[in-house]
């Protein structure tokens, strides 16, 4: 889309229309968005698509409107594949990213020793996860340490690799809780070249920067559709390597999606990641993935990648400026999610006041992120996220806001 930036843009992308794009998102004309890493606003196509199929259910039943838009439903494999460089065969809809990740793992036969190795900052539910495959299999959990400056010492996760011989290594590219990017190729190659399993949760990253699967060397990766990609919610997705495939991994319930009863003993998994889906799928919700992710290419996402991060820079240089708030990112590589403290507040009459004031935000606490916020010292902080159709002069309104909390104190 088109150059046609308003000239108090501090932020440019010469290649986003970003009138247009907001033209063709509703939600601009009520609130300031800035919690796209909870869940980005829908835009009018995406929108229209679910509706349409609802419609088409309602008007001639759920069984016959998904036969009638098998093809568009064959789109969300092709779409979401060609978003992360690879073939729709790899591609299973989940209905959330977290559901993807422990399908992905209850595929793997975890023994009593196995290790899994992690970060300090990857996902507060793939934590709870590790630990409670660690209840009940015995497997070790090694969390690799940081880099002073923070984000992953990659180095010194290979150097564990080597040592440890992990069952399973396993990086989140953007964690919920600070505006970090995490190098998750450069883990990849250590993976590579250790032929070790790799599994990646792209859950703040798929829409926000270009994901090629090839490039990261996973195995398995999984995301979301709601946030940066702008899809709805209660959708996501897993991506399953042919390497996986083909060494037969399948996860611990296979349904009849998944799976072939070929007599009343036996049964064998379909050849594709569609073992790892369930059979019954919101099909309104499916097709509006489709129509996000196609939607996100149009866009272009390289130019998104440039832009979003950017307003996150913008955003955190305002912020630092405020007297009592804190910007607490850190590490090499930063996003677009911003996160701080702010002096005096409280978290839920703090969110409340930006609430208030139509300011779309996120609380993080400290169980969110029990290794960072121990860091940090803090207990708590409130994260924007901004995307590529804000606006430099929102996240004026957004800093000229704080500024005045940090003024008045509860
Ligand atoms: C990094 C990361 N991974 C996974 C998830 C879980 O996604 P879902 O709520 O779709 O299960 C989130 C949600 O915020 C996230 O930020």
């Amino acid at each position: 889309m088109r150059a046609n930036n308003s000239a108090t843009e501090r932020t440019t992308a010469p290649l986003l229309d970003i009138e247009a794009l907001r033209a063709d998102t509703p939600g601009v004309a009520e609130v300031i968005h800035l919690n796209n890493s909870g869940c980005g606003l829908l835009a009018t196509p995406v929108l229209e698509t679910m509706l349409e199929h609802l419609r088409l259910e309602a008007r001639i039943g759920g069984y016959e409107a998904s036969a009638a838009r098998s093809a568009e439903v064959q789109g969300f494999y092709a779409e979401l594949a060609a978003l992360i460089n690879a073939q729709p065969r790899n591609i299973a809809f989940a209905s959330s990213a977290t559901h993807a990740y422990s399908t992905a793992l209850s595929a793997i036969a975890f023994e009593p020793g196995d290790v899994i190795l992690t970060t300090r900052n990857d996902f507060i539910s793939n934590q709870i996860a590790f630990l409670s495959l660690r209840k009940r299999f015995g497997v070790r959990v090694v969390h690799a340490p940081d880099l002073p400056e923070g984000g992953v010492d990659v180095d010194a996760m290979a150097a564990l690799m080597r040592s440890e011989r992990p069952r399973l290594v396993a990086a989140t590219h953007i964690p919920t809780n600070s505006g970090l990017v995490q190098p998750i190729a450069e883990i990849g190659r250590h993976c590579r070249e250790l032929d070790l399993l790799y599994l990646v949760d792209a859950c703040q990253s798929v829409g926000l920067y270009p994901i090629d699967v090839e490039e990261i060397g996973c195995d398995l990766l999984t995301s979301t559709c709601r946030k940066f990609l702008r899809g709805p919610r209660g959708s996501g997705f897993l991506y399953v390597s042919d390497r996986v495939l083909e060494a037969g991994h399948e996860p611990l319930f296979v349904d009849m999606r998944g799976a072939r009863w070929t007599g009343p003993d036996t049964y064998q998994a379909v050849e594709t990641a569609g073992r790892f889906e369930e059979w019954e799928f919101p099909y309104a919700t499916v097709l509006g993935c489709a129509a996000a992710a196609r939607y996100a290419r149009q866009v272009g996402v390289e130019v998104v990648a440039q832009r979003s991060p950017a307003l996150g820079a913008e955003l955190r240089e305002l912020l630092a400026e405020i007297p009592g708030v804190a910007v607490l990112d850190r590490g090499r590589v930063l996003g677009a999610m911003v996160t701080f403290s702010i002096e005096g507040w409280q978290a839920e009459p703090f969110k409340a006041a930006m609430d208030a004031r139509r300011i779309n935000s996120a609380l993080s606490f400290r169980e969110f992120a029990q290794f960072d916020f121990a860091d940090k010292n803090v207990t708590w902080c409130l994260r924007l996220s901004p995307h590529y159709y804000n606006t430099s002069d929102e996240l004026a309104e957004v800093a000229a806001a704080v500024a005045e909390l940090a003024r008045v104190r509860p």
